[in-house]
């Protein structure tokens, strides 16, 4: 079942997304080399709950942590330790936050001091494969052109698309439908209509799409190859004229 929001409801989603928007520009503006992903998560914690807000991965189905980040080879759900991050890493901060019962929830791939030009390509087409998506999203298109237009930019610059994770509706819940899929066929899926609510966040994979989900940590999500990984999510609104990215 696809909820669509009301004004009222879309105005709450504003205020959630506006402080996820916040926290991840000063986790930006703070993440450095020799910090350790713990610390990150404390930088979370802090701007969140600060904002009077809730970080909602914070004992969603057990998870430890306020947000996810996940360093080079991680893909997704890594989750806040002891790792140290190095300069040349990449790092990707995802974070959800409920305000008043609304969540909002985004991600960014931070870059690390010296990172390879590699890597920082990996990043950039990742960011590019969100806008990809994005241009002309409106009511009345196919669900499945998010993916499409997703798998496309990604595997025309040679990388990986994780199939296993995908983007999802987004509201008083922090997953709801539908799955959103970074891969698909052009013209097929639910036709999106203006309310609905959705989290569009390619994972992006320098070798193989392949990935590990099963760590003993029941959580962190890593490549097959072991090579790097991007993301970049953003939740937006799907409107009459297009789309408003709730989190930017
Ligand atoms: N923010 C993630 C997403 O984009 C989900 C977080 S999983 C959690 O869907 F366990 F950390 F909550
Ligand atoms: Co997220
Ligand atoms: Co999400």
């Amino acid at each position: 079942m696809i909820y669509v929001k009301n004004q009222e409801q879309i105005a709450k989603m504003r205020e959630s997304c506006r402080i996820v928007k916040e926290t991840l520009e000063f986790v930006g503006k703070n993440i450095k080399a020799g910090m350790t992903t713990k610390e990150v998560d404390e930088l979370v914690y802090k701007y969140i709950t600060a904002s009077g807000a809730t970080p909602s991965s914070l004992g969603y189905c057990g998870y430890p942590a306020s947000s996810c980040v996940s360093v080079n080879e991680v893909v997704v759900h890594g989750i806040p330790s002891d790792r140290i991050i190095l300069d040349g890493d990449i790092v990707s901060v995802d974070i959800t936050v409920e305000k008043d019962g609304w969540q909002g929830d985004a991600a960014r791939t931070f870059l690390i001091g010296n990172v390879s030009e590699e890597k920082k390509r990996l990043v950039k087409v990742t960011e590019e494969c969100f806008f990809k998506a994005i241009e002309g999203l409106k009511a009345g298109t196919p669900l499945y052109d998010i993916g499409y237009q997703v798998q496309t930019h990604a595997e025309s610059n040679g990388y990986g698309v994780v199939r296993a994770l995908t983007g999802h509706g987004i509201g008083r819940e922090m997953h709801e439908d539908p799955s959103v899929p970074n891969y698909g066929r052009k013209g097929t899926g639910v036709r999106l209509r203006a309310g609905m609510t959705i989290c569009i966040e390619p994972m992006i994979n320098m070798g193989t799409f392949k990935v590990n989900m099963h760590s003993p940590d029941g959580w962190t999500v890593t490549t097959a190859d072991g090579l790097p990984s991007a993301h970049y999510e953003n939740t937006v609104l799907i409107t009459e004229e297009g789309v408003e990215i709730l989190t930017l």
